[in-house]
């Protein structure tokens, strides 16, 4: 076993003091494929299968020779990786090969917009910062209306026409000044409101100021609240929610409206004011612990937000890019969102870069003004996504069936373990390289030693050291779903990696059963 790192002074400092102490601070020399190396004690080179696999931006391995051979010809061409301003970019050419893809996906001619960032969260904040400006948009539609029609109410009044007996009711008589005054007065209160924003519970977005408020998990997202919109968060199982919660968040204003008559009637009417900004969800969860929505779920999104008048942003940064089989998760359940945003394996690994991609019917071109970054849009970052997206599509998409195909062959795997053991193994979840297998809360083990571990928090430790020390197979377990393992590894697992995998979950099985944690190594 590769010794201690020792406690860093300066960065990481209580992370790595905390994996160290556990036993599984590693200071990895190469990456290849589906696997990590280190060196041990002895020298030796030890390989370590990697499910963790960058989070899942890995989809094409570690070092992908291609992607690596490409990386290389870009910079042997000097090709411009910074000319902002300059009008062409690389980045254009990444927005037309995505458009191919996702129109074919979604069935659709309409075009998608490319606004791009550095990062998964990054890109959850430009898709935030869009929807702000369309709802902000309607705000101002909605005013403008208003205002029109008040001025009409106004001509109305000085030819004679009345208040009808509501309009009077909020002007406390025939008094057309007081009842403006109250529309306005309704109005500037409706606007002083923060917008809200809506997704799904346990779901999980980034971790930057605004976008971590629209990750589930409170450990991330409630110290930070003063500083951003807030998220109504829907039961992923209960879609009728999202009608409750709409209404209690509901907020009307008052318009004016002039009705026939003789002379005229002012009436009142209220109108909803624009109060959400966008619904944000993940086709596949992924940190909460891979759960695929429905196609029903899907469907009531659709509704909801077409009901609100809201964008439906599907956050495909961990689900897209062909993981699941298909290049965007959610047309598997038939998803048709406004917004799709993605990050991770868009890099190949390797660069950074996120993507918002905007339909044409909700897009506002401003953002191309308001929004920038030095480093997005760089030639070399968008030089890498365009090979990646070339890969995917080769072959006619040989590589999403290949992800389909090692999903199929990895979920028999774990569900003949969840089939010897169902005390041990809860669900087995997810689709192509997408997968969750959830260990059953052993708190109520017939072992004591186990149950109690469980009980402590640190039974998932264990297992993930074993699984390391042991088995040399690498996985985290996510914060907001503690008894799943996500493995997400490269499309290029091998068969004898699928059996590395049962083996060693098997040897967990085996020890939790048996009840004697003495076996953990
Ligand atoms: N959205 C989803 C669905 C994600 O899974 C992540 C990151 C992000 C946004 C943020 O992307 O890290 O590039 O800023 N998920 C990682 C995880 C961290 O644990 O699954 P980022």
């Amino acid at each position: 076993m590769n010794s201690t790192i020792g406690t860093p002074e300066f960065a990481d400092t209580l992370m790595v003091g905390r994996l160290d102490s556990f036993g599984v601070a590693v200071r990895y020399t190469r990456a290849e494929g589906t696997k990590l190396y280190y060196v041990d004690d002895d020298g030796a080179e030890v390989a370590v299968l990697d499910g963790v696999s960058g989070f899942g931006s890995l989809m094409f391995g570690h070092n992908n020779p291609e992607i690596v051979e490409h990386a290389k010809s870009l910079l042997d061409q000097r090709i411009p990786v910074h000319a902002q301003m300059a009008g062409y970019s690389l980045a254009l050419n990444v927005a037309t090969e995505l458009n191919k893809i996702i129109r074919r996906e979604l069935e659709t001619e309409d075009k998608f917009f490319a606004l791009f960032g550095n990062t998964g969260a990054e890109a959850v904040e430009i898709a935030i910062k869009h929807a702000e400006f369309d709802r902000v948009s309607r705000v101002a539609a909605l005013k403008a209306d208003v205002a029109a029609h008040v001025e009409q109410a106004r001509a109305a009044a000085a030819g004679g026409a009345v208040l009808s007996a509501a309009a009077a009711a909020v002007a406390g008589g025939q008094d057309i000044e007081r009842l403006t005054a109250e529309v306005a007065r309704r109005s500037a209160e409706a606007e002083s409101r923060p917008p809200l924003l809506l997704a799904l519970e346990s779901g999980f977005h980034g971790k930057l100021v605004s976008s971590v408020q629209l990750t589930y998990n409170p450990m991330f997202r409630a110290p930070f609240a003063a500083l951003a919109a807030q998220t109504r968060f829907i039961p992923r199982e209960q879609p009728e929610m999202i009608a409750k919660v709409v209404e209690q968040d509901r907020v009307a204003v008052l318009d004016l409206v002039v009705t026939a008559g003789p002379a005229g009637v002012i009436d009142v009417v209220e109108r909803d004011f624009p109060v959400f900004t966008a619904f944000m969800i993940e086709p596949i969860m992924g940190e909460g612990g891979i759960h695929p929505l429905s196609a029903e779920l899907g469907r009531a999104l659709r509704e909801a937000c077409d009901a609100i008048g809201v964008p439906l942003v599907a956050d495909e940064i961990q689900s897209g890019m062909g993981r699941a089989g298909t290049f965007l998760s959610g047309t598997q359940i038939g998803l048709r969102p406004d917004y799709i945003i993605l990050a991770k394996a868009l890099g190949g690994g390797i660069a950074k870069l996120g993507v918002v991609l905007i339909n044409e019917h909700r897009y506002h071109g401003d953002l191309e003004f308001l929004h920038s970054s030095t480093f997005g849009k760089d030639g070399f970052s968008s030089g890498i996504a365009l090979k990646v997206l070339e890969m995917l599509e080769a072959d006619d998409g040989a590589a999403y069936r290949q992800a389909a195909e090692r999903g199929e062959k990895t979920i028999a795997m774990m569900e003949a373990i969840r089939a010897d053991y169902p005390d041990c193994v809860k669900e087995v979840r997810g689709k192509g390289m997408i997968l969750g297998f959830e260990f059953e809360d052993q708190s109520g083990s017939a072992s004591p030693a186990v149950a109690e571990s469980a009980k402590q928090g640190v039974l998932q430790l264990h297992i993930i050291r074993h699984l390391f020390r042991k088995h040399r197979f690498r996985v985290a377990r996510t914060a907001s779903s503690p008894w799943t393992v996500r493995f997400e590894p490269s499309i290029h697992l091998s068969d004898e990696d699928i059996a590395q995998v049962d083996v060693a979950f098997r040897d967990v099985c085996d020890i939790l059963r048996s009840g004697d944690t003495s076996r953990f190594e």
